[in-house]
């Protein structure tokens, strides 16, 4: 049976031991770091993903803003709110939460980010950064997943490391920093042929897809590590995860549960890298 690598058990850990930190940097410099995250329109996974982020930071002793913005907003009204908080000085990282609506595109509105505020890591600075091998602000969730791994133990040295999906939020920056662990990466997507026998190759199999109970026990070799980062509802409205759990804690040697595995990880880096751009801030 697998074992369980528990994402909540850590971030709690995390969080305690940032909002120390955060204590320690307002004593010291007079600081609190400042988070913002904006939100366009009412997606209610969005809306969601954005209280909970909202609760961690509050927890964590941090300041934290919410913007809501009407699903209406135009782009240029979008990016003059994003310029404000660039030049806000009370604030060390900008997110705006991804999905956006059509008539918005969201790979302007990233560049509008400064990239030292950009604490998603998807500036292409930052994304510049990370594929040059001198990461500053690496996406959370990919980030989330390297600690995970780390907390149990897992070497990656030499292993084969198969990731599912190929977004810039998860896949892509994924295969960077297992590539900095010196794992051989396979980045897989939708396109790929004989994906079984590819996923049976991994020695860590990480999967990004959306598509609820997709990876079966078929696609996985007895002692894989299995990361899985789906979130979607099944027909009763229930959370469940891109891998059909049941199945493969049977021939996986550890696997993360959805929910309580990847998730607490992403909003624990997000405060992370915020942290970490406001001590950046004060030791300039
Ligand atoms: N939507 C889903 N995941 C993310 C994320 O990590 N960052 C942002 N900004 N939007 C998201």
């Amino acid at each position: 049976m697998a074992k369980i690598m528990d994402g909540k058990a850590l971030a709690k850990k995390m969080q305690e031991k940032l909002a120390e930190k955060v204590k320690a940097l307002k004593e010291e410099f007079d600081t609190i770091p400042g988070l913002v995250v904006i939100l366009v329109g009412d997606n209610p996974a969005s809306q969601i993903y954005v209280k909970n982020k909202e609760k961690a930071a509050l927890a964590a002793g941090f300041k934290s803003e919410t913007v809501r913005l009407s699903e209406s907003i135009s782009q240029e009204e979008l990016i003059q709110i994003i310029h404000d908080y660039n030049l806000d000085s009370s604030i060390h990282g900008i997110l705006v939460q991804l999905p956006l609506p059509q008539h918005i595109n969201d790979k302007k509105i990233i560049l509008e980010i400064s990239p030292d505020k950009d604490v998603d890591g998807f500036h292409p600075m930052n994304t510049g950064h990370l594929w040059s091998g001198r990461p500053l602000m690496v996406p959370c969730t990919p980030a989330g997943i390297m600690e995970l791994i780390s907390e149990c133990g897992i070497d990656l040295e030499g292993k084969n490391a198969v990731i599912i999906g190929r977004s810039n939020i998860v896949g892509k920056p994924m295969a960077q920093l297992l590539l900095d662990k010196n794992a051989t990466v396979t980045l897989a997507h939708s396109r790929t042929r004989h994906l079984e026998k590819i996923a049976k190759r991994a020695d860590i199999l990480i999967v990004a897809i959306g598509q609820g109970h997709f990876i079966t026990k078929e696609f996985v070799k007895e002692g894989a590590v299995v990361i899985d980062v789906g979130m979607n509802r099944d027909d009763q409205g229930k959370l469940i995860g891109d891998v059909d759990s049941e199945q493969v804690a049977k021939v996986a040697s550890y696997l993360t549960p959805v929910p309580g595995g990847v998730g607490p990880m992403t909003i624990t880096m997000l405060l992370e890298q915020t942290y970490q751009s406001a001590l950046r801030r004060v030791s300039q």
